[in-house]
């Protein structure tokens, strides 16, 4: 069944390269948990940008919702979704993952099947932007992460301070014994917690500190921005996120943020400028998926949401991934085991 899909689908890439001048051949591909991946091999005469301009006929004649055309170490690759998706859950990759290294957090599954990690301590790492417009799973996967990184790490090498504008996401999370308190919510509560930590921040650099290791979760950074910006005769939240985004990896301290809008107008620059590590997922835009992720060309305007994401770092090229789901009833599950253990 899948096998003839396939080949009618290959048959049909190579049909409509042909009949726009761009003739390649489908050499190979994966079939992903949630994604179809085409390796192709253009003609010497075929240009990676005229395949490129391509997707959306190519989408039609595959009869699928999106395709994206990417180029990648194996070459040019095309993506569209599998009609006979598998979920990706936390509690089906974990026993795979596990034991974690310190300090790292799971993200999910490439689109290649290898499990997705992101070591904080590296300074490809350091600091996650989080972006996608809403549904796009960016509170689920700052959930995957926490919990990850709670379910892995001692209370006593690494802390979890939650800040929540919104007031819904890491309800899961307080069954934890790393939060250093419930998750904020008030937005002077939020101000204060970052005060306190831009002046922990500069005590740990005066001696070297790094331990325990504290890591910062903000759901809508955006939010949290704008609210603050109603206010005024303080240090803004922007500055404070700005100075531990720019100092803080040092004193081991991260931050972990999600935003719906990466516009200019919204995240400065600087700021943006000072998370190496970006998870993209489905945005409404180009010019988003630009700002989000940093770079052009992402496409990750074309993402399906739920889970489906890019991670964009450092030189290497993007990688797309599906974010291991964890419902937050289970992770509250999870993390409810965790206490009783250390409890005993
Ligand atoms: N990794 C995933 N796998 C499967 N389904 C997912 C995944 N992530 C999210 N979803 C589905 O998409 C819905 C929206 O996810 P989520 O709340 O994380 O989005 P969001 O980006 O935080 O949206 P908002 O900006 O509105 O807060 C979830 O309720 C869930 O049903
Ligand atoms: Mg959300």
């Amino acid at each position: 069944m899948l096998r003839q899909y396939l080949e009618t689908q290959a048959d049909q890439v190579e049909a409509v390269l042909l009949a726009h001048h761009a003739p390649g051949r489908v050499t190979g591909g994966t079939v992903g948990p949630r994604l179809i991946r085409f390796a192709l091999d253009p003609a010497p005469s075929t240009r990676f940008t005229a395949v490129r301009g391509l997707a959306e006929d190519l989408a039609v004649a595959l009869k699928v919702s999106s395709l994206r055309i990417d180029r990648t170490d194996q070459g040019i690759i095309l993506e569209f979704p599998n009609p006979e998706p598998r979920p990706v859950t936390f509690t089906g990759l974990w026993p795979e993952v596990e034991p974690l290294p310190p300090a790292t957090a799971l993200l999910g599954l490439t689109d290649a099947g290898a499990p997705l990690l992101a070591r904080l301590s590296s300074p490809e790492v350091a600091h996650v932007l989080v972006a996608g417009t809403t549904g796009s799973g960016k509170t689920a996967l700052l959930r995957t992460m926490a919990t990850s990184l709670a379910l892995a790490n001692a209370p006593e090498t690494l802390r979890l301070l939650c800040l929540d504008p919104k007031g819904r996401a890491f309800r899961a999370l307080t069954a934890a014994p790393h939060l250093t308190r419930p998750p904020v919510v008030e937005i002077a509560e939020a101000i204060e917690a970052l005060q306190s930590l831009v002046r922990l921040m500069e005590m740990r650099d005066q001696k070297g500190e790094q331990q325990p290791r504290i890591v910062v979760f903000i759901d809508e950074m955006a939010d949290l921005i704008i609210q603050d910006e109603r206010r005024n005769g303080h240090v803004s939240v922007e500055t404070l996120l700005t100075r531990l985004a720019q100092r803080g990896r040092e004193a081991g301290i991260h931050l972990i943020a999600a935003t719906q809008r990466p516009s200019a107008a919204v995240l400065s620059g600087v700021l943006r400028a000072n998370f190496p590590l970006r998870l993209v997922g489905k945005v409404v835009s180009a010019e988003d998926a630009r700002l989000a992720s940093g770079r052009a060309q992402t496409d990750a305007h074309l993402l399906n949401g739920r889970g489906d994401f890019i991670a964009v770092g450092g030189s290497a090229l993007p990688i797309r991934f599906q974010v291991a789901y964890l419902g937050e009833r289970e992770a509250q599950e999870e993390l409810a085991a965790l206490k009783t253990k250390s409890t005993n």
